[in-house]
């Protein structure tokens, strides 16, 4: 495995620059390129998902494919407007299999979320975030630096060490695999979560 690369980034152009040349862990050398966040400088809430797919491999830009649009839905359904925050992932390659011509998702090893994690914590040094919402597992757990169930943690507000709050929701893509009869009720509970991540600047 390549060494580490040693410079921390002080621009989100540098980070883009400095993921693209990333080979820390195997992501790197199968994507068309690295995905970084993008939105509202210190936002108040910063939201992160897993790592970029299909689409936004890509499209070189953030939840851009079915699971942004499902996300842009559950903003809007929260008051939440999409320019207001930040997005990103955890892991900024997107990690692939080949089945004929398509690429599969393939969700990141421990070790993988682990090697993109300092680039992570540069990301949110940089916008400087009020809180963060982790979409998913693999988000919670580069955010807290523990496995944390989504199910059982769900809406709830979580500490970081350095004293950010992390609330832990769902990813929007376990909502697009939900059974069509339970979906609604699914996706107002997402809608939900929103709402709890806005409540915190409202106290
Ligand atoms: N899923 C993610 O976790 N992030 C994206 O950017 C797209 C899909």
């Amino acid at each position: 495995m390549p060494e580490r690369s040693a410079s921390r980034v002080t621009t989100l152009d540098q980070l883009k620059a400095a993921t693209m040349a990333c080979r820390e862990c195997p992501i790197g050398y199968i994507a068309t390129q690295s995905v970084v966040g993008e939105g509202k400088p210190k936002p108040r809430l910063m939201l992160v998902g897993e790592q970029p797919g299909d689409q936004e491999d890509l499209a070189g830009k953030p939840f851009v494919g079915p699971a942004g649009k499902l996300l842009d839905r559950a903003l809007q359904a929260a008051d939440i407007p999409r320019d207001q925050v930040f997005v990103t992932n955890a892991v900024k390659h997107f990690k692939f299999e080949l089945r004929g011509k398509r690429r599969i998702h393939k969700s990141p090893a421990q070790r993988e979320i682990a090697a993109c994690h300092h680039w992570l914590e540069d990301e949110i040094a940089l916008v400087r975030p009020g809180a963060l919402v982790a979409l998913g597992a693999s988000a919670a757990r580069s955010l807290l630096g523990r496995a944390t169930p989504v199910l059982a943690n769900r809406g709830q507000w979580l500490p970081r060490p350095d004293g950010m709050q992390v609330l832990v929701t769902l990813h929007p893509s376990a909502l697009l695999r939900v059974d069509p009869e339970d979906r609604e009720a699914a996706f107002e509970a997402f809608v939900a979560d929103l709402r709890q991540a806005q409540r915190l600047f409202a106290r």
